[in-house]
């Protein structure tokens, strides 16, 4: 059991979310998060009528302090487990949530903010993506702090701020976070070159190219990931009406492929980011404009609540990081989640990094595993529901 995160005498218990995950030594808050809060404190930026929006907070360690007063927070976020995090935090800590307000990475930023905490995203492009969208949005009077781990602040990360809102200076590490402080300027902003567009070559069973458009957010936005072109040449061959679920779906390649190849069949699409969702759809509404109305767009951690168990196939390139964390158990909830949602008889197909041993998860949830195709970097795998 860890202890609680305790800023100004509060104390505040936080859980990673999802709650039951294996891997339970990570602590749901970091030092940088501890810096913005005694930061934020000690100058006493909020007031009960201060507007602040708070960025990218992983599981509400910034959002349950700033919402022990009456103020308006706004929460953005790309992600929708880390948006259930800090629900889940705020409820289990008794906290008010009335005047706490959540926007997804897609949506307009609100008007007339005084302050905006910025927990520093991995995705530099996301970074980007936003700094931009904060030049757009506020004027020279915004009160602007970032925080993130000292090692992971280099100066080529200052240089966007720096590009993208004005000058930028930095505090002293402590406990190894430093913040970043950004006076906005009044040059004209940079234009976002997100989403961006690459050509997916056909690959069997596709036989056209296909144009992918992916939001800064998104898994492989660069070109084709690795794992996803080597699992595309194993696609199963499906019969009219199959359903199917691509399962982190990204920017959807794998069930485009799979509708491309037959169109009849009906895709569910789901990922946990907002951006993610958001470009499987306008990529089949682009490439397959006629087979939109088969498929369905879903933000959920995992197939939570998704109970019907009359899946015929289910995709799926699993991620091996939550945030900066490696862990498996999004794998191990992906792989349960998928046997529970499957029809008996129906197959979840997989690709995986060789080193990281799926067939073991799959055999004990599925009691079989077969290998369809390997090489010496990754291992495409099939387990049926018996
Ligand atoms: C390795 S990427 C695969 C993306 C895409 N299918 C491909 O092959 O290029 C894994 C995806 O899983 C998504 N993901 C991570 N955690 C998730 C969760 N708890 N529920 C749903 N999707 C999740 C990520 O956002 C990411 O898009």
């Amino acid at each position: 059991m860890f202890s609680p995160f305790i800023i100004n005498d509060k104390n505040l218990f936080l859980d990673r979310f999802p709650v039951a995950q294996v891997n339970r030594s990570l602590q749901a808050w970091d030092a940088a998060d501890e810096y913005l809060v005694n930061y934020v404190n000690e100058q006493g930026l909020i007031n009960d009528n201060t507007k602040v929006v708070i960025f990218n907070d992983t599981f509400g360690a910034l959002t349950a302090n700033f919402s022990l007063k009456g103020n308006q927070v706004f929460c953005i976020n790309d992600s929708f487990l880390s948006e259930q995090g800090i629900k889940h935090n705020l409820e289990q800590n008794h906290l008010a949530t009335d005047n706490i307000h959540y926007l997804t990475s897609l949506d307009a930023l609100p008007i007339d903010i005084d302050l905006v905490l910025y927990k520093i995203p991995k995705s530099k492009s996301l970074l980007t993506e936003q700094l931009i969208q904060i030049k757009n949005t506020y004027s020279e009077s915004l009160l602007f702090i970032a925080g993130d781990r000292a090692k992971d602040i280099h100066s080529s990360t200052l240089k966007v701020f720096e590009k993208h809102l004005g000058t930028t200076t930095t505090s002293l590490a402590v406990k190894k976070a430093r913040l970043v402080f950004c006076q906005l300027d009044n040059k004209s902003t940079y234009q976002s070159p997100f989403p961006t567009v690459w050509e997916l070559e056909p690959t069997y069973p596709a036989t056209t190219k296909f144009s992918i458009s992916n939001h800064a957010n998104v898994y492989a936005r660069e070109k084709l990931d690795l794992g996803a072109r080597y699992f595309l040449q194993s696609l199963p061959a499906v019969a009219e009406s199959t359903k199917v679920i691509d399962l982190g779906c990204g920017n959807g390649v794998l069930g485009l492929t799979l509708l491309a190849a037959q169109p009849l069949a009906k895709i569910h699409f789901v990922d946990e980011s907002y951006m993610a969702i958001a470009s499987a759809k306008a990529n089949i509404e682009k490439n397959l404009p006629n087979e939109v109305g088969q498929c369905e767009f879903t933000v959920n951690d995992c197939l939570t609540n998704i109970d019907e168990r009359d899946i015929d196939l289910v995709l799926c390139n699993p991620p091996f990081h939550q945030q900066t964390a490696t862990t498996d158990h999004i794998a191990w909830q992906m792989f349960n989640d998928a046997f529970r949602a499957l029809k008996k008889g129906g197959e979840l197909r997989i690709i995986g990094n060789r080193q990281l041993a799926y067939h073991i998860k799959l055999m004990r949830i599925f009691g079989n595993c077969k290998e369809i195709a390997t090489n010496n970097k990754f291992v495409t795998l099939s387990a049926k529901k018996r």
